[in-house]
């Protein structure tokens, strides 16, 4: 089957299903099956982002010389596109597009929420990251989501309500980049948003559908309700949202920055809105809001195929777990077996699984439990458990191996839930600084508690519910106070002889970590352009049964029911936002399964 054929047979597949979520994905407007895509469905948009929709549409790159932003949401893509074609460097350019997307795509990311962002510094040449990840509070106590019998809560009881909401960490990220790394001033990053939160900006066909879906959920908390369901009727695709609310505390962001947020007004009504949750109160309080940092941590990088693929370390597992992958994939011609080839995706979901048993076992919060961060990315470690892959078949089981360690400690396995959701953004300016960040509030509309015109988090819920595994093991990634919830989010750049020649990543849960992998071997092996790379079929392997897409050729999935894979056809939205840095110069592209875009300039 051809790209495009793959494509538009995923778009099939996607239009028959039912539910909230393939709602949204029904109508989304998706590019590379050469539909046309109707811009107004996404307000007042200007010239250079209705011609990304169109080669979206067309399933083309974007391409460009100097500069290139791709996110979630056009307006979010048009407000930094504005901020790099000004000069602006890319950590100017994120402050823009994270203002906005908080406002049109407030169901994944925003100020209420946490990310990681993974820097490369065009003028020394070195790559770094920052945690902006939430905390537990400090009067938090491990068995947060247990019952008063111990056993774990059912997991939507413990997400909706102000019991999962940690600090967030997202608005102080962006004023470290931006102090780090800005060009621009700082309260102009905020004009577009404030603008659009003021004015109104048009509800989307993605927000609209999954507003529609929620029901219940989302209108159990009056701010959420009132300006989710104004009249009592879930807000329409192409109707205008004013966010008064939001408009007020970005000003207050731009004028005071961070300490705006996190100290005054602000930080009262987030605590009173968590305290105050009906039937699900929270803990966090000023204190925890005040007290609040960024981390600048070292980035974990792999070789594959002559790059060097870098990601974020703990407390999230993306960057190791993708990692992982590649590095066990490394002694395996998968350029020679093609996209389409059973034994192809044997390896990589076997590999896969072999890494998520490391995940689940060894990988949380380094800060508060030891952890062989170095050992599960050792070359040696990594040949040792590709060699496991060896055979024809599917592993018939896989377990946790035995990373070096510099001091030692056994953890349980953990069962931690992760479900789709969160928001990426990918920038390269002019300067060739290069951005990769991953941003969320985790569940679909987070924990549904409002305040101040955001969404606040639910991303406690990231953490193990049970402090021990059923065999007695403590688990690593327990909930303690002040500590960070294990991740999955996996921002990414790839570098070919020091310099960026990949910048991608994606929502998803814990299959980030399988969108992402499969991404960098459609390019880096499959020789796929950006566009088509993202666009690409989605098969992954977390835990045994293989989860694919609709649509993929019988000879593939026979043959990995052959080789004794569980297939589970499914919805498997991605939202891989992706540049390449080429000979030519930079191109961008854009998860037709989203509604994002990029622009270059
Ligand atoms: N909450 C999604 C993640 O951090 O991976």
């Amino acid at each position: 089957m051809t790209r495009t054929g793959w494509a538009l047979a995923l778009l099939l597949g996607s239009a028959a299903m039912a539910g909230a979520q393939q709602a949204a994905d029904a109508v989304a407007p998706e590019g590379a099956s050469g539909e046309a895509i109707a811009t107004d469905v996404f307000g007042d948009l200007d010239a250079p982002a209705r011609d990304a929709l169109a080669t979206k549409a067309e399933g083309r790159p974007v391409t460009a010389a100097d500069w290139m932003v791709t996110a979630a949401h056009p307006l979010a893509v048009q407000a930094g596109a504005r901020v790099l074609e000004q000069g602006g460097s890319a950590a100017d350019a994120m402050v823009a597009v994270q203002a906005v997307l908080g406002l049109v795509e407030p169901q994944s990311s925003g100020l209420g929420g946490g990310a990681f962002l993974v820097w490369y510094h065009a003028e020394t040449g070195e790559v770094t990251t920052l945690d902006g990840r939430e905390t537990a509070p400090m009067a938090a106590t491990p068995t947060l989501f247990q019952d008063e019998e111990g056993e774990p809560l059912a997991f939507m009881e413990a997400v909706i309500g102000g019991r999962s909401v940690g600090t967030p960490g997202t608005p102080r990220l962006m004023e470290v980049a931006h102090r780090n790394w800005g060009q621009a001033n700082w309260s102009g990053l905020f004009d577009d948003a404030i603008a659009l939160a003021r004015d109104g900006f048009t509800v989307s066909p993605r927000l609209a559908a999954l507003v529609a879906g929620e029901g219940d959920a989302l209108s159990r908390y009056p701010a959420t309700a009132a300006y989710f369901f104004p009249d009592s009727q879930p807000v329409a695709e192409g109707s205008l949202l004013t966010n008064p609310a939001y408009a007020e505390t970005l000003r207050l962001l731009a004028r005071e920055g961070a300490d705006g947020f996190y100290t005054g007004p602000v930080a009262e009504q987030i605590t009173a809105a968590v305290r105050g949750a009906e039937d699900n109160p929270g803990l966090l309080a000023l204190a925890d809001l005040s007290a609040y940092r960024v981390i600048e941590r070292p980035a974990v990088c792999v070789d594959y195929r002559d790059h060097d693929v870098c990601g974020m370390g703990p407390p999230s597992s993306g960057g190791l777990t993708v990692g992982q992958i590649l590095g066990m994939l490394g002694g395996y011609d998968l350029a020679e077996m093609g996209a389409e080839s059973a034994d192809a995706w044997r390896l990589i979901g076997d590999a896969s699984r072999l890494a998520f048993a490391d995940r689940g076992r060894f990988m949380a919060d380094s800060d508060f439990v030891a952890m062989p961060t170095e050992g599960l990315i050792d070359p040696a470690y990594l040949e040792e458990r590709g060699q496991l892959l060896q055979g024809d078949d599917s592993l018939p089981k896989v377990s946790a191996g035995s990373p070096g360690w510099s001091h030692a400690r056994l953890w349980g396995q953990d069962s931690a839930l992760e479900l789709p959701s969160t928001s990426h953004i990918s920038i390269v300016d002019a300067e060739g600084n290069a951005l990769s960040m991953t941003t969320t509030i985790e569940n679909g509309f987070g924990s549904r508690v409002m305040a101040a015109g955001f969404l606040l988090n639910n991303e406690l819920t990231d953490f193990s519910f049970e402090t021990h595994d059923d065999a007695g093991w403590p688990i690593a990634n327990a909930l303690a106070p002040g500590k960070r919830p294990r991740s999955s989010m996996a921002p990414t750049i790839v570098l070919q002889d020091g310099a960026p020649a990949m910048v991608i990543g994606s929502p998803g849960g814990s299959r980030i970590i399988g969108y992402v992998a499969r991404a960098i071997v459609a390019h880096l092996d499959w020789g796929m352009d950006i566009q088509a790379a993202v666009a690409a079929p989605n098969l992954v392997n977390r835990f045994g049964p293989m989860d694919i897409e609709a649509g993929l050729p019988a000879a593939l999935t026979e043959g990995l029911a052959a080789m004794g894979f569980e297939l589970n056809e499914t919805e498997l939205t991605s939202g891989l936002q992706g540049i390449v840095v080429t000979p030519d110069g930079l191109e961008g592209g854009a998860d037709p399964r989203r509604e994002g875009i990029a622009i270059g300039g």
